[in-house]
């Protein structure tokens, strides 16, 4: 049988547990609220409460197998050209361990840790410099990860960098920036893959001009990250010593184990950043060794696929309950997304089935007062993962009773959505079946910062080779951009705009 009918299988499975919801699944086999959880490092994750039955699993669990998963985990690993539209490989895995045999992952491995090294030496330069704060200028992969990791696991005064950083091309982003800072005080990081994105080199050169550059171009706080040294070079003069490399092989959602996470070693220290990489390391080995069935990324990576291709569910939200995890559903979207967000297969025929659903979230428990109502009674149903913190009440300084309530509602929440609870007024029952997944972290630390961000990434991966998807390429984002350039003389009054909507939207912004 094709991946495809096994995919069409699926849904006979749901169809037959459709009378079935999740609190009769654990009435009827309770173990399974064991059974469907592994451990993996730093990182538990909690399957029980999903919509599938053993049955159901082994479904999933072949359809993996037919999918050649394992094989296409080893091919990326290899750094085979696993971005197949593209001719490129995608060796995120090498930035972090050196888990393959093959020459190109050895040597781009001894790459990544040359550059590591340059990192330690760089940043310390850096911070002997007398600089206090440091803008890191990026988009999209070039900022979610770094933003999200140091958001989390800085303490501010610890290595005495202040980190901030500026992705939007409004203006009013970097305005507010430079009003805060002092230029004589600050360094800019330019960190962009390409060094070819609009918004990065426009707001490095309202940067550039705001740290008081001089004749040289800038008076050397100025730094650049890039897989582009010649335009780095070309259009900011910046110096070869103060351009830390990336390459074609790591993609920009995947890249803040590279130097493109150079703000996470300088808030967090060098050793920080290595930890962190370790705890991704951890979570390689794991997912490239464990077989299938005790494997967290499959076991990941198939639930989304019953939830969206069995049960049909259009959007997966992710629930933090950790308000320093805030930033995750706007990383996580990037990296699912953007990886997963297309409707033909890689040999360019179109899907037969649907591929990502919309993800999105927000953190726990603030969110218990906005958006859930719909998610406990609402007509969609949406799955969710939900992430709490181990031992969250030993690191809060601001008291227990606040710690204890934090995991009393991360899992009331879980068991209520689940669960549901009758009533005689329609008004007041809670339907629940509402699937989630809890994983939790044995303490919010670089280790286990890292192994969640992979095992996300290996979920990507393992979805994109079922759905027969390239997860490392994003064409879909260009059109955009292009439209963009050309409408720009438009918006400048000098030319007038082909489109009739553009026409008269123009004449409204220009006034
Ligand atoms: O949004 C498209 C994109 O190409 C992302 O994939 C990438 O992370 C981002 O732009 C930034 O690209 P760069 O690092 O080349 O500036």
């Amino acid at each position: 049988m094709t991946v495809t009918d096994q995919l069409r299988q699926l849904r006979a499975h749901a169809a037959r547990l459709a009378d079935q919801p999740i609190a009769a699944l654990l009435r009827d086999d309770p173990a399974r609220a064991s059974d469907m959880a592994l451990q993996v490092g730093p990182l538990y994750a909690n399957f029980a409460r999903q919509r599938y039955d053993r049955a159901a699993l082994d479904a999933l669990f072949s359809l993996a197998g037919s999918a050649e998963a394992a094989t296409r985990l080893d091919a990326m690993f290899d750094g085979e050209p696993v971005n197949a539209t593209e001719q490129r490989s995608a060796l995120h895995t090498v930035l972090r361990g050196n888990l393959s045999q093959s020459a190109t992952a050895r040597d781009a491995h001894v790459q990544a840790r040359a550059a590591n090294e340059r990192m330690r030496a760089v940043a310390s330069q850096l911070r002997a410099s007398g600089v206090t704060d440091v803008v890191s200028v990026g988009i999209g992969g070039s900022d979610l990860g770094p933003r999200l990791v140091v958001d989390a696991l800085a303490s501010p005064s610890e290595q005495g960098l202040r980190i901030h950083f500026l992705s939007n091309v409004d203006p009013a982003s970097a305005g507010a920036l430079m009003a805060q800072l002092d230029p004589a005080r600050t360094a800019v990081l330019l960190v962009s893959k390409s060094f070819g994105t609009q918004e990065t080199l426009l707001n490095g050169r309202l940067l550039r001009e705001w740290l008081g550059a001089g004749a040289s171009g800038d008076d050397g706080r100025l730094y650049a990250i890039t897989a582009n040294v010649d335009r780095a070079r070309e259009a900011f003069d910046i110096p070869p010593e103060r351009i830390l490399p990336m390459w074609d092989w790591v993609g920009g959602r995947y890249s803040l184990w590279s130097a493109v996470g150079f703000p996470i070693a300088l808030a967090l220290g060098m050793d920080g950043f290595e930890a962190l990489l370790g705890g991704a390391a951890e979570m390689d080995e794991h997912v490239l060794g464990a077989p299938p069935r005790e494997n967290l990324a499959y076991w990941h990576a198939l639930t989304a696929v019953w939830n969206r291709n069995a049960l049909g569910l259009a959007t997966h939200a992710v629930l933090p309950y950790a308000d320093r995890l805030r930033l995750l559903p706007n990383y996580l979207q990037q990296l699912v997304m953007e990886s997963l967000g297309k409707s033909v297969r890689v040999d360019g025929e179109r899907l037969a089935n649907d591929s990502v659903p919309v993800w999105w979230g927000g953190v726990g428990t603030d969110s218990q007062h906005s958006f859930f109502q719909a998610l406990h009674q609402g007509t969609q149903v949406v799955p969710m993962d939900m992430i709490g913190v181990i031992g969250a009440d030993r690191d809060a300084s601001a008291g227990t009773a606040n710690a204890e309530a934090l995991l009393a509602n991360l899992l009331a929440q879980s068991e209520a959505l689940a669960n549901g609870q009758g009533s005689e007024d329609p008004h007041r029952a809670y339907p629940g079946n509402r699937p989630g997944t809890m994983l939790l972290l044995d303490g919010l630390t670089p280790r286990s910062l890292g192994a969640l961000l992979a095992m996300y990434e290996h979920s990507v991966f393992v979805q994109g080779v079922i759905w027969g998807i390239n997860p490392f390429d994003q064409f879909g984002v260009e059109l955009g951009k292009q439209v963009a350039d050309r409408l720009l003389p438009a918006v400048r009054g000098e030319a007038e705009a082909d489109d009739p909507v553009t026409r008269e939207l123009i004449g409204r912004l220009l006034g």
